[in-house]
């Protein structure tokens, strides 16, 4: 028998107080692999404890980076002897494995890696990171599910190039590539994530020399060498996470107030709450939300930042199953981020399809308790949100995938008020 962890929630339940913020997981993977770049300490603080970043740092240690973490402090020591190729397991857990390859190509370090693993969101393809990085030299291709990326015998060269499309990930790799590259580069229609920001701050402290042109577009004049920091550098909260306990309180009408967060990268979210009818106020790294009187209907379209976050998704379809009339939810970014909606429809969310990339939800619906299995972490995110909204008891297996982004997710919900804990059951494994 297998022993099975799953989340039991006891819904109905008015989430009221307080919840502060971690740092952001998709800001301090980047800021881990640009690590690779520089010999010597790379110290960072307010830093998450998330599935994620222990991959990550299994990751660097195959590479011969060895780390030390005290409490939300981390210091990764780089002494420029690289040793093989990065643990293999490693890298197909989760995709910011990717975000390996720029600063492997900045240093000239060949290596064979397999396809990243990562949210089973849509294909997730890798053909940007790789045009991008072969116009600067590499020889990157892809072989029987593996990467062969062949770095160049001597630098990296600069290049001048425009993104089809602002992928994270792949200007994160290309920052990376070309911070070191001979010459100077010209990236256009890059993405502009407060996380990208995040990187391209850390990458000039260390002594790279990255101009913001524009909003899209970047000048990055190749260094000789980085530098590091003498003090930790601090990690930009997670707006992600901040967004899930606001949207959270929102689905049961409660009143919580986000701490250490970074209001400013939340205003998308903010500004459609408050067409639905909360109350939502902020300063900089605080922010309240309050029910309103009346909670109507509203139209979302997910896109590149700052438009509403794809990765917000799963949990503001939980909240529009309560409010009045029919709202819909138009996703551009991933082709096949709606998996979970099979599972909202089993607590009576009557979600349909107007096409394979929109869904229209007819509130207010009271959601039935049931059991539930997560698909991704977000989904799984927005699948115990849709639990607190019912008034029995429902479980949320798939654990895995909430703890790679979330740190202490359910002992943050519990501090709310929320009727929540982890179980394990030797039962027969969920079906
Ligand atoms: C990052 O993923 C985030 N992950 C995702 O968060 C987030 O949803 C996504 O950006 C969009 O904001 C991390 O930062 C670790 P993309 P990434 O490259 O870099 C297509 C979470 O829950 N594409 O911007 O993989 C791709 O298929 C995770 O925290 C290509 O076609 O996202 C997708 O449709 C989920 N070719 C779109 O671009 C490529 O070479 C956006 O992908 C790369 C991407």
């Amino acid at each position: 028998m297998a022993v099975q962890s799953y989340i039991k929630i006891k819904g109905g339940l008015k989430l009221k107080g307080e919840v502060k913020v971690s740092g952001a997981k998709n800001s301090v993977l980047p800021l881990l692999f640009s690590s690779l770049i520089s010999e010597g300490e790379h110290h960072f603080k307010n830093i998450p404890d998330l599935k994620d970043l222990h991959l990550a740092l299994k990751l660097l240690s195959s590479l011969g980076l060895s780390h030390k973490k005290l409490k939300q402090e981390l210091i990764i020591q780089n002494r420029q002897k690289l040793t093989g190729d990065p643990c293999p397991k490693s890298v197909q857990s989760f995709r910011a494995s990717i975000l390996c390859l720029g600063p492997l190509m900045d240093i000239g370090k060949t290596v064979k890696i397999p396809l990243p693993g990562g949210c089973d969101i849509g294909a997730r393809p890798i053909d940007l990171h790789i045009e991008s990085l072969n116009k600067m030299g590499a020889k990157i291709c892809i072989k029987k599910s593996h990467i062969v990326a062949i770095a160049p015998k001597n630098k990296l060269k600069a290049c001048q190039l425009k993104l089809k499309f602002p992928s994270v990930g792949a200007t994160e790799n290309l920052i990376m590539a070309c911070v070191l590259a001979k010459g100077t580069s010209f990236l256009e229609n890059i993405a502009c994530e407060p996380e990208i920001l995040d990187l391209i701050r850390y990458l000039n402290k260390m002594g790279a020399k990255i101009e913001q042109l524009k909003k899209r577009k970047l000048k990055i004049t190749g260094v000789k060498k980085l530098l590091t920091l003498k003090q930790a550098y601090p990690v930009i909260p997670d707006r992600i996470e901040a967004g899930t306990w606001l949207i959270a309180g929102a689905c049961v009408r409660g009143q919580i107030t986000v701490k250490k967060c970074e209001t400013k990268h939340l205003k998308s979210l903010f500004e459609k709450l408050k067409l639905i009818g909360f109350d939502v106020k902020w300063n900089s790294s605080t922010a309240l939300l309050k029910p309103g009187s009346q909670h109507k209907s509203i139209n979302v379209k997910t896109g590149v930042y700052p438009a509403f976050p794809t990765d917000l998704q799963s949990q503001f379809i939980a909240l529009m199953t309560s409010l009045k009339g029919t709202s819909s939810l138009l996703e551009t970014i991933f082709e096949n981020r709606f998996r979970y909606v099979e599972q909202l429809n089993r607590l009576g969310a009557g979600i349909q399809f107007e096409n394979p990339s929109k869904i229209l939800v007819k509130g207010p619906v009271l959601l039935k308790s049931n059991k539930l299995m997560a698909t991704d972490l977000r989904a799984g995110a927005g699948l115990v949100l849709a639990g607190l909204m019912t008034p029995g008891t429902s479980e949320v297996y798939g654990l895995h995938h909430i703890e790679r982004g979330y740190e202490n997710f359910v002992p943050k919900l519990k501090s709310l008020g929320a009727d929540i804990q982890l179980c394990s059951s030797k039962s027969k494994l969920y079906k």
